[in-house]
Order: C-alpha cells, then structure tokens, then sequence
C-alpha cells in the first residue's frame, strides 16, 4: 500500500471547497479601483496602475524575490517564467509608470543606460544612423562611440534646441532621434513639439530623454514624442537607493521589441530595486516641485554671487530659452487647456549648473570645500549633490564636443536636494568664500584641465 492514502472524496470535496474559498479572497482583493479620468498627477503617483496583491491583499506589492515560478503544466504558468523575462514587482512598477504618463506599462531596466542601450538595439542596426543631441549624458555619448559605432551604428552630435539643424542632420539611414531635455549638465532645451513634426512626417520614431523633469514637469508624449526614456535611479526613486531604468511609448510593436532584447541582453531591473523604486514614485509630484523651489532660490543666490560667473537654470527669466521652457512646462499646458490641478506655479526642475570667476581651479576650490552638499555622482535625489562633470559624469565625452557644447572645466552641476535651501545656500557661500579669484583669472580652462586630479582608486566614470 502506498504511504500516501488516496484522498477521500469527502476529503477532495473540503479542498475544492476551501479552494474555491481561498480563490474567492484574490477577487475581491482586486475589485476594481478605477481612478477618475480627471485624477490629479499626485493621485496618479500613489494610485496609478497599482492594486493590493491579489493572494494577500497587502496593499504594496510585495518584493517577489524569486528567480522561477512553477508550471501547473507543461506550458501552463501564471504569466512569469522566469526572473530575466519578467517579475511580478517590476511589473507593478511597469503598471505603475505607465499609469503616470498615460501609456500600456512601461518597460524597466536594470539601469538608465540598460534601457537607453536596449532602446539603441532594438530600433537600429548596422548601416543604421541616430540623431543625437550634442549635449547629453556622458554615457550615451560613450554607449554610441565606443560600443555601438564598431558595430556599424553611427550617430550624428547636433544642437537639437535647433529645429533646422535636426532636420538637416537627418539621413535616408537615419532610423531614430534621440534628444535629453533638459540636457546634463548644461540644461539645454528641446522644443518637443517642433522636432516631433519633422520626425512624423519622415516616420523616424523621436525618443526623449526625461530624466531630468518627469512626467510630472514634462509630457514628450503629449507633445508628439513616440518614446520617453528615464533613468529611475533619479528623481522617480529619488532616495539615492538604486539604479534603475524605464521607457515607456503608447507603439506596441515596439513594447514587444523591447521586452523580447531585455530578455535577450539581459537587462532587467532587480525585484528589490524596482519595489523601492515603486515606494520613491508615490512621492515624485511632491519632491520635484520642493526640489524645483530650492533650485530656483539656489539659482537666484549663484546669479547674485560675485564670484559666480554664470548661471544656468531654465527657471531664470534670463537663461536662453526661458520662453520655451516656459512653453512646454506641464502647469502651463495644463492651465492654457483650462484642466483641473493646474498648477499655479510653474516648476523647472532641481538641477542648477555654475561656474565660478577663475575658471577651473576656483571651482575645484568650491567642490571641495562644501561640507552639506556632497560631492558625488547622480542626482535628483533627496541630498544634494555637487558634480562636476568633467572628470566624473562626462569624461568619456570627446573634449572638441564638451568644449563646443559649453561643457567646460570649470563648470559644476548642482543637483539639489530637498534640504531647506537656506542651509544649502549657506553651504555654497561659505564654499565660494574660500575660492581666491585673482591669480587663476587668467588661466584658461584649457590649460588647467590636465591638473584636475583623481583622488584616491584609479578613476571610474559612471
Ligand atoms: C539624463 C540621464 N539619462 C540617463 C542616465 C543613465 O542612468 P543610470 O545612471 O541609471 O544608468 C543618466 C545618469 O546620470 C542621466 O543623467
């Protein structure tokens, strides 16, 4: 006789009742939660996309750190197979991303650059040729020179805040525009909307980079984009606690594509990573606007410093492009379509870029001598964060484009926090207390650059 009695039919029926019971408890767990049409974006952010875990009703998802999920048969699963294809918490955090910016779930990545890479593999190939804006990220510029031009993929550098000079940078080999606004670390601006008229009359899909302001401050989307890419690690975890990355377009063919190469590369972001990231976004509508006030009375500080020699913040009546910035920011679109939650301030971000009478050697004097703003990689988090971006996030950027796009030696990228400000401000006074202006004024930036030195471990650029 086998040591495993049959079950009694009176045994099988108690567990298809209790079955049917336990199923009952998920339905209702995950009644429907529609939220209205009209939901304010901070609603969007803590709601959006999300419900309790059916199984338990907890009412975060909780961290599925599983690697596999078993098959009731060959061919018969729940919907994960596997962690490289897809998790249960980086789909709620998909969900979630795609309810924030209208779209079918995003896509999330293990990085920014993971999904900035993704995105480059799965939309060109060799012969291929990208539109670039010639002031972006570091690490898109090194991804496109160093790793994808070899493989046959070629990308033009150009001043995507001019509509003529993107039109005119475009091949019949061109297969994708790919534009950061505001751009790291100069703040440089796109128009989206005039890019996205050329770009859909010739079919050529436009991606923005929208790190820097969220969905919460910047709508591509709305504006014509097809795809909107994010480094999460910034200000949509916020909290300086992981790295991570999203896309997200309303184009379902290529929601496929992008699924099928992160399985393929490999670039999926981690189960822990992505719950963090989902706890960090209930609170992006309400950080990004302190961050954006602290940054303009930081900006406003540095433009009245006499030692300061120029500010950039798209948030100053004086800064360049002032009227766009203006233009495309979420509150006023909202206020000129008359919607509800328009905000009565008009947000520009957290990031401030500087630079300091004496060029390069004044504004080493500044990083190294603030004590509450720490000098470090990212940004967009709840510390501030001084960078400077020639020997940390833009070195790999050749220095005939850094120098022609304003990236210069001396220049400091200030992401801040959401400390209060005044103490902030206090920080970089003192800090430009220390800098002694009249010996270095007549050195060039140039010149001074092979005397940045690298402290401690060889040099490591993110
Ligand atoms: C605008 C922008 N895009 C992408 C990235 C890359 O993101 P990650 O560091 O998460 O790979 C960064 C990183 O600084 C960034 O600033």
């Amino acid at each position: 006789m086998s040591r495993f009695p049959r079950r009694s039919s009176a045994s099988k029926s108690f567990e298809a009742r209790s079955a049917a019971a336990h199923r009952a408890e998920p339905s209702r767990a995950v009644r429907k939660r529609e939220l209205r049409t009209d939901a304010g974006i901070e609603t969007i952010a803590i709601r959006g996309g999300r419900k309790p875990d059916p199984s338990t009703g907890a009412i975060l998802t909780p961290i599925f750190q599983t690697t596999t999920y078993a098959q009731d048969a060959v061919g018969v699963h729940k919907g994960h197979t596997y962690s490289r294809a897809s998790n249960p918490t980086v789909s709620a955090l998909e969900d979630a991303l795609g309810a924030l910016e209208n779209t079918p779930p995003a896509v999330c990545f293990s990085t920014g650059l993971a999904a900035i890479t993704t995105l480059f593999l799965a939309t060109l190939k060799a012969g291929d040729h990208v539109v670039v804006s010639d002031v972006v990220y570091g690490g898109t510029v090194r991804l496109l020179n160093l790793v994808l031009e070899p493989l046959g993929i070629t990308a033009s550098f150009v001043d995507t805040s001019d509509v003529k000079a993107v039109e005119d940078a475009i091949t019949s080999r061109t297969k994708l525009v790919f534009v950061e606004t505001p751009a790291n670390p100069t703040l440089k601006l796109v128009d989206v909307e005039a890019i996205a008229r050329i770009t859909k009359k010739l079919g050529i899909p436009l991606a923005v980079d929208n790190t820097f302001l969220t969905p919460v401050l910047f709508r591509p989307l709305d504006l014509g984009a097809d795809i909107t890419v994010y480094s999460t690690t910034k200000y949509i975890e916020g909290h300086n606690a992981t790295v991570g990355g999203s896309i997200s377009t309303r184009d379902a063919k290529l929601l496929d594509r992008l699924r099928l190469f992160r399985k393929s590369l490999g670039s999926i972001q981690a189960p822990f990573d992505a719950w963090l990231t989902l706890k960090g976004l209930k609170t992006l509508p309400l950080r990004i606007r302190q961050h954006s006030r602290g940054a303009l009375e930081v900006a406003r500080f540095l433009k009245s410093h006499p030692k300061v020699t120029k500010v950039f913040y798209p948030g100053l009546s004086e800064f360049e492009q002032y009227d766009l910035a203006l233009r495309q920011s979420q509150g006023q679109l909202r206020a000129k379509k008359g919607l509800k939650n328009a905000d009565s301030e008009t947000f520009f971000g957290g990031i401030v870029a500087f630079e300091v009478a004496g060029g390069v050697d004044s504004g080493v004097t500044v990083m190294n001598n603030v004590q509450l703003c720490t000098l470090a990689e990212n940004l967009g988090a709840t510390e501030t964060l001084i960078t400077h971006p020639v020997s940390m996030t833009h070195g790999d950027v050749p220095r005939e484009q850094r120098e022609r796009t304003g990236i210069t030696d001396g220049l400091i990228r200030l992401s801040v926090g959401l400390e209060d400000p005044a103490d902030i401000i206090a920080d970089l006074e003192q800090a430009l207390a220390q800098v002694v202006t009249k010996a270095t004024t007549t050195r060039t930036a140039t010149t001074r650059t092979t005397t940045i030195k690298t402290r401690g471990r060889a040099r490591q650029l993110a």
